[in-house]
């Protein structure tokens, strides 16, 4: 072996290293993190962890030989296609909800990356490079509105596509608990635990209280004939002081007044569990856009 020789393989081992250290901290960050992030950051951590993996590849690929290697073309092919598979966006918050499928599920991302660059370096010396630079773009290229969805179909029962509500309602992160969540799947937590359930329907069915399907958006009939808008202010004044505004048709008083000590407060600075409650109410609505959707904190707001 020549000195120059030994120099390009300390460069490979090193890079090999390098990568396989990027990569692994892609996989298991679903498992270590969260502050908030958006499902664009997420796709660009993807792309990260892909780059590394990539970087693997290189550094493991076989050396150059003269011999026919033409089956690495199927493997070059189809292990890109299957990355994209895992990366499909309506389970984003679902995912976010599972932190060990979601390790998982960023394992096999940088497992069909690995197996991408190698079998395309494999077919042709070189072509390696070429894919790494394609599948990191592709991840990337994710980012940019692919992975945006309205969530998981058995959490929401919504038809709506807004792509500005889906980013913030998707923004996960980690509660006191520990327990990974995102905005609507809290809000939906919070609607059984916290026993709005007992008076309010959610698919439309008849309730003690107003249902919450189409609710959000929609003019609501008060008992003194005005109409207002279930914006942000009418459903925040709605869950806090119950006893401000009647509606038609529904008794006063019996919506509890408790909750505004439980939402609000200095306990609540953030009042993150009343946002989701109505994070979860636009999601249950046709209607629901700007106006009736929680403020977006300034760290995910453009
Ligand atoms: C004991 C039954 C009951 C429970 C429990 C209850 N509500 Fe209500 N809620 C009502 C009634 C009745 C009204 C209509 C109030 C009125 O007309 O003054 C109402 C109204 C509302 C509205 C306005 C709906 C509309 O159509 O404009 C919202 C929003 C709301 N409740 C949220 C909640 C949330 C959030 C919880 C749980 C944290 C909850 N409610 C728990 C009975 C209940």
């Amino acid at each position: 072996m020549t000195a120059g020789t030994k120099q390009l393989n300390r460069v490979r081992i090193a890079i090999g290293i390098i990568g396989a250290a990027i990569a692994l901290g892609g996989v298991i960050d679903p498992l270590i993190s969260h502050e908030m992030t958006t499902i664009a950051v997420h796709h660009l951590l993807h792309a990260g962890m892909a780059a590394g993996a990539g970087l693997l590849a290189l550094a493991v690929a076989l050396p150059g030989t003269d011999h026919e290697r033409s089956l690495w073309i199927w493997p070059a092919v189809i292990a890109p296609a299957i990355g994209l598979l895992l990366m499909w966006p309506s389970e984003y918050a679902w995912l976010m909800s599972h932190p060990w499928l979601h390790m998982l599920d960023h394992l096999g991302i940088a497992l069909t990356t690995l197996l991408a660059v190698y079998a395309a370096q494999a077919y042709v010396r070189g072509l390696g490079w070429l894919m790494l630079v394609l599948v990191v773009a592709m991840d990337a290229a994710c980012a940019g509105g692919f992975g945006v969805s309205p969530g998981p179909s058995f959490l929401l029962h919504s038809t709506r596509q807004s792509t500005g509500t889906a980013m913030a309602s998707n923004a996960s992160f980690r509660r006191g608990t520990g327990e990974i969540t995102t905005m609507h799947a809290l809000g939906a937590k919070l609607y059984n635990t916290m026993g709005c359930s007992g008076c309010h329907s959610v698919d439309g069915s008849k309730s003690p209280g107003p249902g919450w399907k189409d609710l959000a958006g929609y003019p609501q009939k008060l008992s003194n004939g005005k109409t207002m808008i279930a914006d942000y202010s009418f459903l925040r004044t709605m869950i806090l002081e119950p006893g401000k505004i009647d509606l038609a048709g529904y008794p006063a008083g019996v919506m509890p007044v408790m909750y505004k000590a439980m939402l609000t407060g200095p306990k609540h600075p953030h009042e993150i569990r009343l946002n989701a409650i109505i994070w979860y109410i636009n999601t249950l609505s046709h209607k629901a856009g700007k106006t009736s959707e929680p403020p977006v904190p300034d760290r995910l707001a453009k």
